[in-house]
């Protein structure tokens, strides 16, 4: 069994098509998806589109979380409380896609290769953001289990994304993998995702970290057509992998 998952796209559509077209290549049997699908990136839409008929599960990122809270603030009139930024976000994403969005999990889990893995976008109860390197309590979090989980259990593998940086950690019996960005890649430049492969009866198992070339002046060309807010800094974030720090 080969598991591709993916996250953190933020409407890059080059990097997006190239990583499908490389799970496919590797012929992988199920593809998840954590998460933070729009944003940033001209083509939120699109990556939508792609992530529902592609993956077999979707979850819901930070992303998906604050513009789904600000649509509803704005469908209350409520539209004081919404960044132009955001705002520019909703209207490419439209109303049936929104309503999609909302709808997404927060986390999924499954046995594979006999132990219990849960993978969600952030943090297995929230969206708290920890790193590689944030104190062992706080990695150690990541392995808990919350009203979200199916099973009161800690996880013997956590697997999330969030940071736009990939890696991997093992102690203590188990094994903390982030799944990087496919579309906001921030340690590299080329799109980041994971293929897990084991069996469920089988105690060996392998996690393979994927880096793809795709076309970034494409995205950079498509992103200025769209006039997307923050252009600056996305085409910065593009081209050097460093995140761009906003004026606010
Ligand atoms: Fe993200």
């Amino acid at each position: 069994m080969k598991i591709a998952v993916i996250s953190d796209i933020h409407g890059n559509l080059p990097a997006l098509e190239a990583v499908m077209s490389d799970i496919k290549k590797r012929k992988a049997d199920k593809i998840i998806c954590l998460g933070d699908i729009v944003g940033k990136g001209p083509s939120s839409k699109e990556a939508i589109d792609i992530c529902k008929k592609e993956c077999d599960i979707v979850i819901k990122g930070n992303w998906e979380d604050f513009i789904c809270k600000d649509y509803t603030a704005l469908n209350q009139g409520k539209t004081d409380k919404i960044s132009e930024r955001i705002a520019w976000y909703i209207n490419s994403i439209g109303d049936q896609r929104m309503k999609y969005l909302e709808a997404l999990p927060h986390s999924t889990e499954f046995y594979f290769s006999g132990k219990l893995t849960r993978l969600f976008h952030a943090h297995p109860k929230n969206y708290n953001r920890y790193y590689q390197n944030s104190s062992l309590e706080q990695r150690l979090e990541l392995f808990d289990f919350s009203d979200f989980s199916e099973e009161e259990k800690t996880a013997d593998i956590a697997i999330y994304a969030d940071i736009h940086s990939a890696y991997l950690q093992a102690g203590q019996g188990r094994y903390l993998v982030n799944v990087g960005s496919v579309g906001n890649p921030l340690e590299t430049t080329q799109a980041s995702y994971v293929i897990l492969e084991g069996e469920n009866d089988d105690p060996n198992f392998s996690v393979q970290f994927m880096r793809i070339a795709y076309d970034i002046e494409k995205a950079i060309e498509l992103a200025k057509e769209a006039n997307v807010p923050d252009l600056e800094g996305y085409i910065s974030e593009l081209r050097t992998a460093v995140y761009f720090k906003r004026s606010k």
